[in-house]
């Protein structure tokens, strides 16, 4: 099959679909490549890249178009885009199915295979084609490097023989993808960040970046369907904008990201707020699309309100054209790769496939959206410490039963340990006991210890095998003062052995390890 990429002709568009490493991925599942000349100049992939790369460069997309089996492209087609496809051809690309009706009627009508990239269930399996989690990153990304732009001072604070800067403060308003992506940016600039979010699931994920979480006292959760956001009552609204007003007049940057799926962007900002901000501030409200959190946000617009600017552009992923392709790209190519299970350049529709069917917009001349429900688990909230008194009956029953259990279990292990020092000869029985004990006490260390120690566990382990191996170079010494190999000394040499593999191999898992928390120079 041919795989068509064309140029994004939307005004201001500046990502492309593919990139010169997708186009030898997609070669390499058996696909053959056609771009039209100039599509990925704007992000820094020209034309002699993408041929290197093995791609068929076409003068003119009407030529992709009219030869392409599966059409990959950013933005959804524009009516002409559409009217151009090949009959019964494929298209992937962000495709908005309830917000474009038209077009969606239109790939039906010319029996198009269409899958939204925007409509990938959220779920673990399908993170690798979750292309509205890049696309939110970047954003989340950019939209601070934009506030850094128009705010006049440093985000870190700095003291000179010239005078001390205070850091810039940062609240990010909703603590999503994009929200997360801000507030890790902001952090890395040196910032104060605080955010929040309706969602007490965040709470942990917005701490581990070193932000901190405000709370409300309101009691109301804001877990929606699928791990999204739902609308939140008036009071709840209420008492989050008296936070944001106390927070507009202490910080320097709002970046808000507050969005419900399908609904207009809850107002958070008032007009009030914004006049009550220091001189030269910034808001970026990354929610502009859908209406934006802010009330005097204009969307695809700079505006400076009571000298405070107010961004509220719906374009920041373009405006890391590069990476942002790159990211898409990627999204891209891993759908088709799922989708190419022989590596024979077929695409294979497999509509018992979650991931697949959820994408599906429009199939062998009917319409596919929206998909069946799906179960979609919500992140589990952010776990309280037990407290007594509140689950405590049960806390003390399961404690009394592992009590009553161990119990009988060390009463049996006695009685079968006299039993055998009854009969057996004494040597035995003093070795059986350290080795009931060694056992016992390994069981306790390895099975009780949670996943998320097993690397402080790999330390204990290590000091265990240092034991053994000198146990065992003591044991073997016999072997060179009589050059005679017992069973014994056989079995020290394997203790050694084994023992210097679990120790050099602990030392390279947690080498390992360490390398992924450790920043690239
Ligand atoms: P989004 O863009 O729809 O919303 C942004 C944020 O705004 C959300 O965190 C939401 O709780 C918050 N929000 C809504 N109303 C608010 C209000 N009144 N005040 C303050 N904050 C408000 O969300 P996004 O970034 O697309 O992701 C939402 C969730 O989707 C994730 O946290 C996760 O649970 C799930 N997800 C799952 C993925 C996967 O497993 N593949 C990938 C990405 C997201």
């Amino acid at each position: 099959m041919i795989i068509g990429v064309v140029k994004e002709i939307t005004d201001g568009e500046c990502r492309v679909a593919a990139t010169p490493a997708s186009v030898k991925k997609l070669i390499k599942l058996g696909y053959d490549v056609q771009v039209e000349a100039g599509c990925g100049i704007k992000a820094n992939f020209p034309d002699s890249l993408l041929a290197a790369a093995g791609a068929d460069v076409l003068e003119g997309g009407a030529q992709v178009f009219s030869q392409a089996d599966v059409l990959i492209k950013v933005l959804p087609p524009t009516d002409q885009e559409a009217s151009e496809l090949k009959p019964d051809s494929t298209l992937i690309s962000f495709v908005w199915p309830a917000q474009n009706e038209q077009l969606v009627s239109k790939l039906v009508e010319k029996n198009i295979k269409s899958l939204a990239m925007d409509c990938v269930p959220r779920i673990s399996r399908a993170q690798k084609l979750d292309a509205l989690s890049s696309m939110a990153n970047i954003a989340g990304y950019r939209a601070i490097i934009e506030a850094a732009n128009e705010f006049g001072s440093f985000f870190t604070g700095q003291i000179t023989a010239a005078g001390k800067v205070p850091p810039a403060k940062v609240l990010v308003i909703g603590a999503g993808v994009a929200g997360l992506s801000a507030i890790g940016t902001a952090k890395g600039l040196g910032a104060i960040v605080r955010a929040f979010d309706t969602r007490l699931a965040v709470k942990d994920q917005v701490k581990s970046m070193g932000a901190n979480f405000l709370e409300l006292e309101f009691e109301e959760s804001g877990e929606g369907a699928g791990g999204y956001a739902k609308i939140m009552s008036d009071e709840f609204i209420e008492a989050e904008m008296a936070l944001f007003a106390e927070q507009a007049k202490e910080v320097d940057i709002i970046v808000t990201t507050a969005l419900i799926p399908g609904k207009p962007a809850p107002k958070l900002i008032s007009a009030a707020m914004v006049k009550s901000m220091k001189p030269g501030s910034v808001i970026v409200d990354l929610a502009a699309q859908n209406g934006g959190n802010c009330e005097l946000t204009e969307p695809d617009q700079k505006v400076v309100r009571h000298d405070v600017t107010i961004i509220g552009y719906s374009d920041f992923p373009s405006r890391l054209p590069t990476q942002s392709s790159t990211l898409y790209a990627n999204n891209v190519v891993n759908l088709v790769s799922d989708m190419t299970p022989e590596k024979d350049g077929q695409l294979k529709f497999d509509l018992e496939d979650q991931v697949v069917r959820g994408a599906l917009i429009s199939y062998e001349g009917e319409k596919m959206w929206p998909p069946p429900e799906i179960e979609i688990p919500s992140p589990p909230a952010p776990t309280e410490e037990p407290q007594l008194g509140q689950d405590s009956g049960e806390i003390l029953e399961s404690t009394a039963n592992s009590w009553v259990f161990t119990t009988i279990a060390a009463m049996v292990g006695g009685l079968l340990l006299l039993l055998i020092g009854r009969y057996a000869p004494s040597d035995f029985v003093s070795h059986l006991t350290v080795f009931v004990l060694a056992c016992f006490i390994g069981w306790q260390v390895v099975w009780n210890v949670t996943p998320a120690l097993h690397t402080p566990l790999m330390s204990v382990t290590n000091a265990i095998s240092g034991i053994i191996i000198i146990g065992g170079i003591l044991q073997m010494s016999g072997f060179f003062v009589n050059a005679s190999a017992s069973t014994a000394t056989v079995l020290a040499a394997l203790a050694v052995l084994i023992s210097t593999i679990n120790v050099a191999g602990g030392f390279l898992v947690t080498q390992r390890m360490l390398g992924m928390f450790r920043k690239q120079d």
